[in-house]
């Protein structure tokens, strides 16, 4: 069921089970993150592999301190200027939080999401909430309580509808390493100049072509193949048009292709194949308009996918790397 009632899903989440909630990101599949079942049912639900740890979000700072053993002073620092938003902090776990919940890693990923139902939601609880994005594993991140009720709306008792997401990717993550500097391993709604004002220049460090790694990564948004449609999705540099085009019979070409494109439509496809991410080149609402559009391309009755990488700039770069990813 989808509802806008704050008590329903409070009740649902005390008794142990799951609630789809709204972030400004994307929207979550939250349980429960110090109680084992509720855990391992965020797993079952998302057929999510049990080596891939998830965020818990609470709505302070000083909650966030009784879930982590060190903040260190650049973390605090981040904390104090991007939070409640798009930003997850690495950190050392406290004993208390399961070992289920950050994969048996000695840390936890930690956030205050930047959503007023989300944020009454987490004050109203005295536990803070697992969540993580509330799709089928390796699928396309929901931006509206809609996608989540396609998806997985017969294994979530309710889901709390916060209207479409106003960022549209995940959140960046940011852990680090042994010297106690900044890393970050996924790009994500906190740009990295916004970061690196803050930080100063940071390592970005998002994927990894070791094998080994690729099977436990340190954050598997980097694994190479996620966020993908069901299609074959081609990327498309600026400038670029579909390779088949003039390669195939013209009105067969444009009746079997869909692409996704950043602020103007490809010559020799049907406007009605077409979803422009931001007629203005706008890379905030590109990102807002991103995992829909995808969602929609993947339903067009056409058999070949494109996407236009977009300037690769502010969220621009969180959008190429889902991109990459979805064509993986
Ligand atoms: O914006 C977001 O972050 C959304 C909303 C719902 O908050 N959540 C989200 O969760 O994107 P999820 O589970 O789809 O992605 C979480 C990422 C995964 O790549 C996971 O591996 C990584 O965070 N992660 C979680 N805990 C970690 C840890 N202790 N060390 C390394 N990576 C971790
Ligand atoms: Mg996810």
């Amino acid at each position: 069921m989808i509802g806008t009632d704050l008590t329903i899903a409070r009740q649902w989440l005390e008794a142990g089970n799951v609630v789809g909630i709204p972030t400004e990101t994307v929207y979550g599949l939250a349980g429960n993150a110090l109680n084992d079942e509720a855990v391992l049912t965020i797993f079952r639900v998302k057929n999510r592999p049990a080596f891939d740890p998830l965020i818990v979000h609470t709505d302070s700072l000083d909650k966030i301190r009784g879930l982590v053993r060190d903040l260190p002073p650049v973390a605090e620092q981040l904390a104090r200027t991007c939070w409640p938003g798009p930003l997850t902090l690495l950190l050392p776990k406290r004993d208390h939080v399961p070992d289920l919940t950050t994969s048996g890693l000695d840390t936890v990923a930690v956030r205050i999401p930047d959503h007023p139902l989300t944020l009454a939601l987490l004050k109203s609880l005295d536990f803070p909430l697992a969540a993580p994005s509330a799709n089928p594993f390796g699928y396309i991140s929901p931006t509206t309580a809609q996608h989540v009720a396609d998806q997985l709306g017969d294994q979530v008792p309710y889901i709390l509808d916060g209207g479409p997401c106003p960022v549209g990717v995940e959140s960046t993550i940011i852990g680090f390493d042994e010297a106690g500097r900044a890393v970050v391993y996924r790009l994500g709604g906190m740009a990295l100049e916004q970061l690196e004002a803050i930080t100063g220049p940071l390592r970005v460090q998002t994927s990894s072509s070791n094998p080994q790694e690729q099977a436990h990564p340190q954050a598997p948004g980097m694994l190479t193949s996620h966020y993908a449609p069901r299609k074959p999705l081609t990327l498309l540099a600026d400038g670029e048009v579909p390779a088949a085009l003039g390669t195939l019979p013209a009105e067969q070409f444009a009746n079997s292709v869909g692409a996704l494109v950043f602020s103007s439509t490809l010559p020799g496809i049907p406007e009605a194949n077409q979803l422009v991410l931001s007629p203005n080149g706008d890379v905030l609402e590109a990102a807002r308009h991103l995992f829909a559009y995808l969602r929609r391309l993947d339903t067009l009755p056409v058999t070949q996918l494109y996407a236009q990488l977009v300037p690769d700039e502010g969220l621009g770069r969180a959008i190429n790397d889902r991109l990459r990813r979805a064509a993986a």
